[in-house]
């Protein structure tokens, strides 16, 4: 049957190149896997008054994610790096996402990606998500890792990867994918 992977951008500005790629994932994706884009731009800051142990409060937009989240065998993160570390916006989705013991997030497969308009961004990103794997065991894809720097040569006007290499790796990065949620 058809793999379902959940693609979530980190960054919410419409023209984001961190979206750009993640859009760009559809074309390069396995035989056998189907792609659902997880759009939270209306999921509010994190507030545990409004969470467990009524789950019943969660406001409708984090309901929304955990379900798209949760119908997904596999997710992708296509993230910037905000002052070498994880953008708020992203991490307040997960936080959202992980917490009781039926969180789509528990354990599942997850392979991350970053774009940066610089020469040596994303990767401090990808290594400060480590920790954040670990604490919900979840099984990252760690390699082909995948940093997309000087992003204004990547991507053609209306948005599309248009470096081979890249594709390549990303194609890589998601046959990976694909075998992990395989086992
Ligand atoms: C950045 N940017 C950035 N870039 C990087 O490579 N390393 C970094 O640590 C940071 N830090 C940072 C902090 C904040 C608050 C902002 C707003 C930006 C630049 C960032 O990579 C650039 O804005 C990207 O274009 C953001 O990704 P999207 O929106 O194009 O996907």
């Amino acid at each position: 049957s058809i793999i379902n992977i959940a693609a979530i951008s980190g960054s919410l500005r419409k023209g984001s190149y961190n979206t750009m790629l993640m859009n760009s994932l559809e074309d390069l994706l396995p035989e056998g896997m189907k792609l659902t884009i997880v759009k939270y731009d209306d999921v509010p800051m994190y507030n545990a008054d409004l969470d467990l142990p009524d789950a019943t409060q969660r406001p409708e937009p984090v309901v929304k994610l955990r379900e798209q989240l949760a119908a997904a065998q596999g997710i992708v993160i296509v993230s910037p790096e905000y002052n070498y570390s994880i953008p708020g916006v992203i991490k307040n989705a997960i936080d959202w996402a992980s917490r009781g013991e039926d969180s789509p997030l528990l354990k599942k497969p997850v392979a991350l990606m970053g774009v940066t308009p610089y020469t040596w961004g994303t990767t401090r990103m990808q290594v400060a998500f480590h920790p954040v794997f670990e604490f919900l065991n979840m099984k990252p894809v760690y390699k082909p890792e995948i940093t997309v720097a000087q992003a204004k040569d990547k991507f053609d006007p209306s948005g599309k990867l248009i470096d081979e290499a890249t594709k390549k790796l990303v194609r890589k990065k998601l046959e990976g994918l694909k075998e992990m949620i395989q086992g």
